[in-house]
This record gives structure tokens, C-alpha cells and sequence, in this order.
């Protein structure tokens, strides 16, 4: 038998039965029963604004697959470019698909000299990477006229293609920028993670990165390409729906990432766990938070009621990074925080665990990278989910541009008065 629910308009005794499929319903049966009969949802969360097969959470059970692959697995087996090739295409590649992926990746990974000579040079000395960033990549649109063409599908992958391959060129120029150090130009002998460690720490001749830390970054790379609707992708859906080139909302999407709610909670985990800085403070803080002080960063998560499975990998991974790069000094104070939290009722009652950006950031810092750029590390991969979320919804029939309406609370109509008579 369908599925339905039936909604009943008390004030005419109309009702209209509706198919709830997966747990949704289609908004439109309202206006069969009032043509201006609106649902308030502030922050959209019990809203879907999509249908979506890139990536699928299950809060409650801690649940997170790339079109319908585990992370878990994913994270074990895979690489980075092949996740981000599954997120953009619906498949894994097979041998020869991933050979022109990889090549065709490696091929597009320089900027233009204007960007890496002149642009950047506009910044102030100090100016915070993420800034850059965001920047760089609303700018690198103005370097192809045809950016805009998006209904032009093979246009599209290519800008696809230029936006995957430069943003990792684009993130180790801020960061040797702000670093006041000379540019290193990509090495196509190198995959992925490898090429951008060596772009962002690369001093001289003899430099060489350790394939341990190549493989945690490209890990790290994997666990962050995608997160179905969270608040960058629906920028990046925003904003894809007017039309815009790719590059503009690519920039939209990781000024939302920016937010300290978001993706830039990595960097004030970090910052919390040195402001606490020994596991004795531990218990004053705790009870700061409860007091409604401040928040715990890295805990809590609009989807995930239990622990976020990345979280659990990226915990794993740290041990592997510290091998080789030696334990940060903060991770007891982290590991001691979350034994805390975790048997407090003010954060059992509120459902609250560890998500992903509480234990990546102690792995940034081990693998030699400023607090300052652990921000644009979310959003290199991210650029893979938000451009498939893109894709997607050009083909979708369904969508149009995003224009939601409000319930207006504002004062009725009066008339303007002269200011003599304020
Ligand atoms: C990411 O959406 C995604 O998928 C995002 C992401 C991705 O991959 O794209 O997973 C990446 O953004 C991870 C989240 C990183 N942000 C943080 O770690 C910042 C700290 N976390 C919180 O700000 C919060 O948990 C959010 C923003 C993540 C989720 O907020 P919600 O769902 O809006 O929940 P809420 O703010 O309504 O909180 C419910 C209650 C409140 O208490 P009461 O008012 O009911 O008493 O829980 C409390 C909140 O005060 N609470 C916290 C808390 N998070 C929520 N209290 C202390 N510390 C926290 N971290």
C-alpha cells in the first residue's frame, strides 16, 4: 500500500492526500489546499530542496556513502581522484577512464602567470588563506571566457576539470604567499597529494615527501569531497541555479565553508584545544560551555546523532601521521576533552559527538601546516562534491532558480513623513 499523508485545512474542511516517498512529501499539495499557504522552516531543516544520488548520510546510524560506496571503504582502498571521479560520474573508472582522469587532472594543474605573479601580489602581507582562496577562485573564472556556457555539457567538465586540478596549485600559493616564500610549480610526475605537498613545502632540491603523509592527505582528501546538503553545497546549489559559471560559485560555496559553524571549525578546534592547553583546564572549560559561554568546537552536527564515521578514520589516521611526525602535544587534551564529553549529560542529552573537524586539524598541524590554512585543506576536495552537486542540478528537470518565499513580520503600510516632522 502507498504511503500517505492526509493534511486537512481547518479553516475550510479542504484536505489533500499526499504520497510520502523516502520519508518526503512534495510541498505543492499546500497550495492544492491554499494557494498562499507557506511552511516556515528556518535553516531548512526539515526542507529538501533536492532530490540527490550523490551521497547518502543516515545521522542516526552514523551512515556516509558516495554513491552508495561506504566511506569507510572508500577511505581504505580508494584514492582521492578516483572518489572524486565516482562523485562526478556515478561509477568508479575502470583502468583506461582513470588513466585519461589522471592524466587530464595532472595536465591542468598550472595557473596563469597573472594569477600567480600579479593577483596574488595585491593581498596584504598577512592576509588570511582562506580570503585568498575564495578569491583566487572567483578570479581564475575571468581567465576563461567560456566559464558561463554551463549547458554546454562537455564545457562544463572541462571547466570541472580546471577547477579539481588548480585548486590544490591555487591553496599552496596562499600558503607560500603568506609564508613569504617563492611559488613551486606543479610536478606531473606526482599524484595528487604528493604534488601538493611538495607545491606547499618544498624548499630546494632535496625535499622529499614521505608516502605516509601523502597517503594521510589523500585519505584526509577522500573523508571531506562530499557531505549531501550542508550549508557550502546549498550555497553552491544557490547559486548554480541562476546560472552562474562555476568558478563564482565554487567561490560562493567556500565562503560559506569559511564560517566558523562549518568548515571553519577545524581551525577553532585548534585554537580552543591550545587556549585550553592542558588537560587540568579540561573541567573549567567544560563547565563554560554548560554555562553557555562558548561552544565545543568540533562536537555536534545538524545530521549526525551519533559518532561521525569520519571522525572515527581521521582518529585512526592521526596515530599513523604521528609515527612518523611525532604526537601533537594537544591531542592528549583532545583525547581527554572527548572522554569528558562524551559521559556529560549537558552533551549526551543534546546528542552531541565528535564530527569531522575535531581531530583532522591535530593531523593538519602534525603534517607542518599553519592553523590558518587547515580551512582551504576542507575545501580542495570540497570542490569535488560542490561541482557534482552543480552538475547535478543542471540536469535536474525539476529545479529552477532557488527563490524561497518568508513570512513577512514587518510593520503594515504608513506614509512618509518629512524629517521636520520626526
Ligand atoms: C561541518 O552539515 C554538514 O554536513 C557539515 C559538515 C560537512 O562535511 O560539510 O559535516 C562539516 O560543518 C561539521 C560541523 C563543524 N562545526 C562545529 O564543530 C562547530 C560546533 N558545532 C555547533 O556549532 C553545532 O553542533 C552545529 C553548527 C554543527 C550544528 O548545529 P545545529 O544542528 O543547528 O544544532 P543547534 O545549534 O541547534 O544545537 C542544539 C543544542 C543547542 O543547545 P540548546 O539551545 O538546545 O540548549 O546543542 C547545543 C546548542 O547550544 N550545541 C552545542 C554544540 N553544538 C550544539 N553546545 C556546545 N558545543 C557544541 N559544539
Amino acid at each position: 500500500m502507498a504511503e500517505t499523508i492526509t493534511i486537512i485545512d481547518d479553516r475550510t474542511g479542504k484536505k489533500v492526500t499526499v504520497p510520502v516517498t523516502d520519508g518526503v512529501f512534495a510541498s505543492t499539495a499546500l497550495r492544492e489546499l491554499d494557494p498562499n499557504l507557506r511552511m516556515y522552516d528556518p535553516a531548512f531543516l526539515s526542507t529538501a530542496a533536492c532530490q540527490s544520488s550523490i551521497t547518502y548520510l543516515d545521522g542516526e546510524k552514523g551512515i556516509l556513502r558516495y554513491r552508495g560506496y561506504p566511506i569507510e571503504q572508500l577511505a581504505e582502498k580508494s584514492t582521492f581522484l578516483e572518489v572524486a571521479y565516482l562523485l562526478l560520474n556515478g561509477e568508479l573508472p575502470d583502468n583506461d577512464q582513470f588513466a585519461k582522469w589522471d592524466y587530464d587532472v595532472t595536465h591542468h594543474t598550472m595557473i596563469h602567470e597573472n594569477m600567480r605573479k600579479r593577483f596574488v601580489d595585491g593581498f596584504h602581507y598577512d592576509a588570511h588563506p582562506m580570503g585568498m582562496f575564495i578569491s583566487a577562485i572567483a578570479a581564475l573564472g575571468t581567465f576563461y571566457d567560456d566559464a558561463q556556457d554551463v549547458f554546454d555539457t562537455d564545457n562544463l567538465n572541462k571547466q570541472i576539470l580546471r577547477l579539481v586540478a588548480k585548486v590544490p596549485t591555487i591553496a599552496a600559493m596562499t600558503y607560500r604567499f603568506s609564508s613569504g616564500l617563492p611559488f613551486v610549480l606543479p610536478n606531473n610526475s606526482m599524484s595528487y597529494a604528493t604534488n601538493f605537498l611538495n607545491m606547499m613545502y618544498r624548499i630546494g632540491d632535496d625535499y622529499e615527501v614521505d608516502p605516509v603523509l601523502a597517503r594521510a592527505m589523500d585519505v584526509l582528501f577522500i573523508l571531506h569531497a562530499d557531505h549531501e546538503q550542508n550549508c557550502g553545497t546549498t550555497a553552491m546549489r544557490v547559486v548554480a541555479s541562476a546560472n552562474s559559471d562555476p568558478y563564482s560559485a565554487t567561490a560562493a560555496a567556500a565562503s560559506a565553508l569559511y564560517g566558523p559553524l562549518h568548515g571553519g571549525a577545524n581551525e577553532a578546534v585548534v585554537r580552543m584545544l591550545t587556549e585550553i592547553g592542558d588537560v587540568k583546564n579540561i573541567p573549567a572549560f567544560i563547565e563554560s560551555v554548560k554555562r553557555g559561554e562558548g561552544k565545543l568546537m568540533g562536537f555536534g552536527h545538524r545530521v549526525y546523532k551519533n559518532f561521525d564515521p569520519r571522525a572515527t578514520i581521521i582518529k585512526k589516521s592521526a596515530y599513523e601521521v604521528f609515527e612518523i611526525t611525532g604526537t601533537n602535544p594537544l591531542l592528549d587534551v583532545a583525547l581527554k576533552l572527548e572522554e569528558v564529553a562524551l559521559n556529560d549529560e549537558y552533551f549526551a542529552s543534546r546528542r552531541l559527538y565528535p564530527n569531522v573537524d575535531f581531530y583532522s586539524g591535530l593531523i593538519y598541524q602534525a603534517l607542518g601546516f599553519p592553523v590558518s590554512m587547515f580551512t582551504v585543506l576542507f575545501a580542495i576536495p570540497r570542490t569535488v562534491g560542490w561541482l557534482a552537486h552543480m552538475s547535478e542540478l543542471l540536469r535536474d528537470d525539476e529545479q529552477k532558480i532557488s527563490r524561497p518565499r518568508q513570512w513577512y513580520t514587518g510593520v503594515d503600510e504608513r506614509n512618509y513623513t518629512d524629517i521636520k516632522k520626526r
